[in-house]
């Protein structure tokens, strides 16, 4: 089965109780309930990590290889409008990588608008809440039959 990378970036441990009218009721642990659902019905594997810790995603990202990751979704969170480190992870190990987004960071603060992500993305989904999360599952299982 074709093992796909799911990364959950800071703060995204609080969902469900964390700015509910921006990002829903949603627990973590039900949203990865739901991609595993998706996951079980398409017949890929997930690897699941949360991490509020840079470092750590950059690791996690740096062993995907090793790993036989064929694709990562990531939801890099603030680090989305920070993080050279882990744009630079992406670009090192050449996977697919889609980032998503459960609030529109367009429609948000302009610190908001930038992604240092985007530019080594395959391509990027935000503003869907939870479901971007599920748009973003099923675009990764298309793009990996295309590739395979
Ligand atoms: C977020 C948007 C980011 O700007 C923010 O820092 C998050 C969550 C989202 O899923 O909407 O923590 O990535």
């Amino acid at each position: 089965m074709d093992k796909i990378l799911i990364i959950h970036g800071p703060n995204l441990n609080l969902l469900g109780q964390r700015e509910t009218d921006i990002y829903g009721a949603a627990t973590l642990e039900e949203i990865n309930k739901k991609l595993n659902c998706i996951a079980k019905d398409k017949k890929v594997e997930l690897s699941i990590f949360q991490s509020n810790h840079e470092g750590e995603i950059v690791d996690i990202i740096g062993q995907s290889k090793k790993n036989d990751i064929k694709a990562i979704l990531i939801n890099p969170a603030a680090y989305t409008h920070t993080s050279v480190a882990i744009r630079d992870a992406i670009a090192a190990v050449n996977i697919p990588a889609v980032e998503v987004h459960i609030s529109n960071i367009y429609s948000r603060e302009n610190f908001r608008h930038t992604s240092l992500i985007a530019p080594v993305a395959y391509g990027q989904i935000s503003g869907f809440g939870v479901e971007s999360y599920v748009l973003g599952l099923n675009a990764i299982v298309n793009l990996i039959e295309k590739i395979a």
